[in-house]
């Protein structure tokens, strides 16, 4: 079924996977189409998708100018067509369909990603709405005139016209997500008195008729909407949410206006945005796509955590939903469809729903993704095409983490001869500690993906798993002759000890020791350091029925990584939540000044102490690099090169692509 075609309205998919629509921020300052973006897009229809959609395109600029993310595409006049051809072209040269997502109006996401320096020059900073109810946190919006609705309707026609010069194959309305068109559908957002509160749907059934009346049959329009909240029951009460009821009524009245299709889409009760992280189920969405088929008879897409193609099949075939679409699974693995079309399942990268990828657009930067480094950077590398080493040398890669295992994998694709030595007795062993915190399965995903490789690679990379490489071995390496030509040291870190009193005593444990399940803990915990681990591993321990105390100190707080960007929004919205709901104290304090076998003790500049009771403390206090290796190697006038957390401690995104670059360069 997955590789069947499908039909949305008069167009045919050669298969019902789709790119499920998204800003990339690969677009130039005006929001116009670059080269970046034509080959990121290109670069999924190549590896097979039925339909490459794009998300989340500008087409009432004059109404609402705010721009969802720097470089967020536009068309709301001619002159962006052009780049929207070539765009389109593209795609359609690798027999894949292009469809278009409009966007009028950013709604309530004005404050969320939407700071003052992102308003177009020129036109008034000015968030509107349909009543003048901002969202939380957020500047008040002016209300919507009638006139300015009716406004909007006209130039979400012209923006689709705009898209059938372009050749795009189909228009999606993004009516989701709290955009402004979401607002007017909600019953929270809008108090109107005119016909557009009358009747909470209007604008949107409007949009489609006039889109329709404009560019006739043959422009497809589907449209994206909320059906729920998520978190929901999964059981027979999902059906019985108000909710629910009206999106079903909502199917039915777009279908009767004219709709070809309908897209699954869902809010999520803290946050916004729809990019549910690996903390949400597989699948999640399925209920959603399930009353949607029972109200309509048009097609409707499913999207929302479908990464396995084999579930996505199984979907299909229970007449759940007629299209799987997918973003992430497809960022990660762009062949994701050519390799279920072969029979390489167990060859495809799968996404870890860590949403680093969105992360980038939160920081304003072009797409990036965890797992695959070449993601984003189609225009600069391509993994299936890794140039081929002038001259093969001998290279040992010290460390089987991320940065080791991609940089062995890369390293012995272009024909280099590959050690891969590891300490431990399995490869990606922090990897694997890290699936154990909660919402971080996933994590152990990417060690399947290398082993998988390394079998594939039949021989090329030799791996010697619980081998130490010391100074001793390399100078037995020496004497023997044995030495490679290249190091790579990809040694990871260790968990940060600060120096001060009581830090040895056996209370104090590291955030590795609880994952690994090997530290005797007490009934009560403080953890020291509330970044995103220390959250974590926080949270862990409450579920293990610990009470925990979670103490910030500067430098280590998720809330303040999420203001400096280094915690994705979706996923600081869960923890958060979880934290409360597990009844975590939190507490800030300055510095940590002594620990003793049954009370940890800070103080702050003044000398103030704060003290806590406890059986153990666990320190969560980041990383420091381990690399006394790279020291000890540059005296042997070897070609060396330190990466990942060896490095810098970083995140499993830097350490794949520094993997990535060193090895496409030797
Ligand atoms: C980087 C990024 C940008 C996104 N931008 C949009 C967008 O512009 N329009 C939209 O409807 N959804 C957007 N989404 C949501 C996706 O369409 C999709 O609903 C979400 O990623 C869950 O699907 P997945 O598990 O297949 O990734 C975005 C998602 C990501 C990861
Ligand atoms: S960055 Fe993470 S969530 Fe985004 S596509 Fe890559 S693996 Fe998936």
């Amino acid at each position: 079924m997955l590789l069947e075609p499908g039909r949305i309205g008069g167009l045919e998919l050669s298969n019902r996977i789709m790119f499920a629509p998204h800003c990339s921020n690969t677009g130039g300052e005006r929001g116009q189409v670059t080269d970046e973006l034509i080959a990121y897009y290109r670069r999924r229809a190549e590896g097979g998708a039925g339909a490459i959609m794009i998300g989340t395109v500008r087409v009432a600029t004059p109404i609402d100018s705010l721009k969802m993310s720097a470089r967020q595409l536009c068309i709301d006049d001619n002159s962006y067509i052009g780049g929207f051809f070539r765009l389109t072209e593209a795609i359609h040269r690798e027999g894949s369909k292009a469809i278009i997502q409009i966007q009028s109006g950013s709604g309530g996401n004005v404050g969320v990603l939407g700071e003052m320096d992102q308003w177009i020059p020129g036109l008034p900073i000015e968030p509107v709405s349909p009543s003048g109810i901002g969202w939380p946190g957020c500047p008040k919006p002016r209300q919507l005139s009638t006139g300015e609705v009716e406004e909007i309707v006209e130039l979400a026609a012209k923006g689709a016209h705009r898209a059938k010069l372009a050749e795009f194959d189909a228009v999606e309305i993004n009516a989701h997500a709290l955009y402004l068109i979401a607002q007017f559908m909600s019953p929270i957002y809008n108090k109107r008195t005119d016909k557009y509160g009358k009747d909470r749907l209007r604008l949107l059934l409007e949009m489609v008729q006039r889109i329709r009346e404009v560019n006739g049959e043959e422009l497809p329009i589907i449209v994206r909407y909320t059906i729920a909240t998520w978190p929901y029951p999964l059981d027979e009460a999902f059906e019985e949410r108000e909710e629910v009821k009206e999106a079903k009524l909502t199917a039915k009245r777009l279908e009767e206006a004219g709709a070809a299709a309908i897209h699954t889409s869902y809010n999520y009760v803290s946050w916004v945005f729809p990019e549910p992280s690996s903390h949400w189920p597989e699948n999640f969405s399925l209920p959603m796509a399930k009353v949607l088929k029972s109200a309509v008879s048009i097609p409707v897409l499913l999207t929302g955590r479908v990464r396995d193609p084999d579930i996505a099949e199984s979907i299909l075939r229970d007449g759940d939903a007629d299209f799987i679409a997918m973003t992430r699974p497809l960022i990660a693995d762009p062949d994701l469809p050519k390799k279920y079309a072969t029979g390489r399942v167990t060859e495809i990268w799968s996404c870890i729903a860590c949403n680093e990828c969105f992360r980038s657009l939160e920081r304003h930067v072009q797409v990036r993704c965890a797992v695959n480094p070449t993601a984003g950077r189609e225009l600069l590398y391509d993994y299936r095409k890794l140039e081929p080493a002038k001259e093969p040398k001998k290279v040992m890669v010290i460390g089987a983490g991320a940065a080791g295992m991609e940089a062995a994998r890369v390293a012995a694709l272009r024909g280099h001869q590959v050690t891969l030595v590891e300490k431990e007795s399995d490869l990606g062993k922090k990897l694997e500690l890290a699936s154990r915190l909660p919402g971080r399965k996933t994590f152990k995903d990417i060690n399947s993906y290398y082993t998988t490789a390394f079998k594939a690679l039949r021989g090329k990379v030799e791996i010697a798993r619980g081998s130490e490489v010391t100074p001793e071995l390399i100078a037995e390496m020496e004497k023997e002759g044995m030495m490679p030509d290249i190091f790579i040291v990809a040694t990871g870190g260790s968990p940060f000890i600060p120096e001060v009193p009581g830090v040895k005593g056996k209370n104090v444990v590291t955030f590795l020791d609880v994952a690994a399940d090997e530290a005797q803990i007490g009934e009560t915990v403080v953890v020291v350091g509330a970044n995103i681990i220390g959250c974590e591993v926080a949270l862990l321990l409450a579920q293990q029925g610990k009470k925990v105390t979670l103490v910030e100190l500067p430098g280590f707080h998720a809330k303040s990584d999420l203001d400096g960007l280094n915690v994705e929004g979706n996923i600081w919205a869960f923890t958060e939540q979880e934290l409360q709901k597990a009844n975590i104290g939190l507490v800030t304090a300055e510095k940590l000044a002594t620990i003793t076998d049954k009370s940890v003790i800070f103080e702050d500049d003044t000398g103030n102490r704060l003290s806590f009771d406890t059986e153990t403390v666990v320190l969560s206090l980041g990383f420091t690099p381990v690399n006394k290796l790279t020291r000890h190697l540059a005296s042997k006038g070897k070609e060396i090169y330190t990466i990942g957390d060896a490095n810098e401690a970083r995140k499993i995104k830097d350490a794949v692509y520094e993997g990535f670059v060193v090895a496409s360069r030797i």
